[in-house]
């Protein structure tokens, strides 16, 4: 059987894990956060005292990362050498660390393969930068969603304070406009909205309503795989 495979990139903040979350929940998929593995890698090289940018020194560590990813009721949780790091990966520092070691082609080239190995197994929602542009381009649907910059930070900001993790907005608006910069303007599998992905501006959109038009979008492309 074929898989459906469902892309959803966009700029950090943009809600894209939540929602490709409840999405996968109500059509039964599984919902691979690939952000988690890039967090995982940074987190891997932050331990080691590695300095993210340093492409060499990261690059030389990843024979030792192994990273594993298992599913149950509450989403995606994520192993780095078997330790379960779900929680530690959403550390502000980790997600600049993050950003810095994705510019990295072997880094990518690693998380890719399974990526796609994951995307043929299953039905699977998966959300991150390069999912519709390079990971999987034949997905057969590809949402791109965004909202300004302003909205987005909030967001992160009161997540983070959910979360119990010390920040302020200034710090988290910095974190995201240099993550958005860096992820953006990379020389391999930039962000970018792929040519046919559908773009949907949560700035105004309630959480519930963002939810309700994906769902909506992802029950027509099922349907008209199963007419084929
Ligand atoms: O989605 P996130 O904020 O958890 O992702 C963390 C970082 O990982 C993000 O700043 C850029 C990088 N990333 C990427 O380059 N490609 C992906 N498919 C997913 C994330």
């Amino acid at each position: 059987m074929a898989t459906l495979n469902i892309a959803i990139d966009g700029p950090a903040g943009a809600g894209k894990s939540t929602i490709a979350k409840a999405v996968a929940a109500k059509l039964g998929f599984i919902y691979i956060d690939t952000g988690a593995m890039y967090r995982a890698v940074g987190l891997a090289a932050v331990r080691r005292g590695i300095d993210s940018t340093d492409q060499e020194a990261v690059a030389s560590i990843l024979d030792e990362v192994e990273i594993t990813l298992k599913h149950t009721e509450d989403g995606q949780q994520i192993f780095l050498n078997g330790e379960n790091v779900s929680a530690e990966i959403r550390l502000p520092e980790i997600s600049v660390a993050a950003s810095n070691v994705a510019v990295i082609p072997a880094v990518r080239l690693k998380l890719v393969e399974l990526q796609r190995q994951l995307a043929q197994k299953d039905h699977v929602i998966m959300d991150g930068r390069d999912i519709g542009t390079y990971v999987l381009p034949d997905a057969q649907l590809k949402i791109f969603l965004t909202a300004n910059p302003q909205a987005r930070a909030q967001r992160r900001f009161l997540e983070l304070q959910e979360k119990g993790v010390k920040t302020t907005f200034e710090e988290v608006f910095a974190d995201m406009s240099y993550r958005d910069k860096n992820d953006s303007g990379r020389a391999f599998a930039p962000l970018k909205a792929a040519e046919d992905s559908v773009m949907v501006d949560s700035t105004a959109m309630s959480l519930e309503k963002t939810i309700q038009t994906i769902t909506e979008m992802a029950q027509n492309a099922l349907q008209s795989e199963d007419m084929k």
